[in-house]
């Protein structure tokens, strides 16, 4: 693997690659990776030539200081894991390399994407969301990003913000991938104790409940029922929703329509968002 701390240097390998028209596919993280991550650089490496990664914690994304004093970091393992699974690249920038001096600051349109579920409840989360991820698809020019479901919104959110701004770029989205007892993974999992590790499951639980009784109980009867269960295991709760796709709130159901659970909450210190398509036209999660 070839680690590039500098994206100018990144930018001249990339150009000189591009000349025997390879097909580049870009993993972005925040590093403290986990099997989630890698999964995503797995796929890339059966779909392209080259596969690179990025592990840059971009303070512009992070409405709550603590959230980003306190996010995981654990750069010589990722090291190695990426190592390990063959990813091709790794850009490892400073905050300076990704935004300069001169850097221009954009107002990216996102719509309603901005004022519901993670928009609401982490004003300006999405704008750095689009900041780092459009400076970062400037630097790797990718054919190919992979993202995973378990930021459904945040996928949207990019989906949008390739589509408006043209990025040639094509999104593939990855299943949430989850530890034996269900936990989504993720990189905050890390800082959980192992009581809060243990009740943390009650999400997944949550919404393995609302998936099988979709159809069976009333919305707001659901969703106090799950409210319930994640306050009694100790969760600060900021939603249960459920929604279509597109992520509007519904309040009545059809069995011939994608209905999504989507859910965020805080244990401890730690506050943890996960989410199932828990009715899917065609086939479900
Ligand atoms: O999902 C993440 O880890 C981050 O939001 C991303 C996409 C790498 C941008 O910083």
């Amino acid at each position: 693997m070839i680690l590039f701390k500098r994206p100018d240097d990144l930018v001249d390998f990339i150009q000189k690659k591009r000349k025997s028209l390879i097909k580049i596919g870009f993993v972005p993280t925040m590093g403290a990776l986990h099997q989630g991550h890698i999964s995503l650089i797995e796929k890339s490496k059966s779909e392209n030539d080259i596969t690179i990664c990025s592990i840059f914690i971009n303070p512009t994304q992070f409405n709550n200081p603590s959230d980003f004093e306190k996010y995981p970091v654990s750069i010589e393992t990722d090291i190695e894991q990426l190592e390990l699974n063959g990813c091709d690249i790794l850009l490892m920038p400073s905050v300076t390399d990704i935004y300069p001096e001169n850097f221009q600051k954009s107002n990216f349109e996102l719509g309603y994407l901005e004022t519901i579920l993670e928009g609401k409840h982490r004003t300006g989360h999405f704008q750095g969301v689009c900041m780092v991820v459009n400076r970062l698809l400037e630097i790797v020019n990718c054919d190919i990003l992979y993202l995973g479901q378990k930021d459904y919104q945040q996928c949207m959110v990019i989906k949008k913000m390739v589509l408006d701004l043209k990025i040639p770029v094509k999104i593939e989205i990855m299943p949430t991938l989850r530890e034996a007892n269900g936990l989504a993974m993720s990189s905050r999992n890390q800082r959980l104790n192992e009581t809060e590790k243990a009740n943390a499951l009650s999400i997944y639980e949550v919404l393995k409940f609302l998936k099988a009784n979709i159809f069976e109980i009333s919305l707001t009867a659901l969703k106090e029922a799950c409210f319930l269960k994640l306050a009694t295991k100790g969760f600060k709760v900021d939603y249960i929703e459920i929604t279509d796709e597109l992520l509007n709130p519904i309040d009545t159901t059809q069995r011939n329509q994608t209905i999504v659970a989507m859910v965020a909450a805080t244990i401890g210190e730690v506050r943890l968002i996960d989410n199932m398509i828990i009715n899917n036209a065609n086939n479900s999660e």
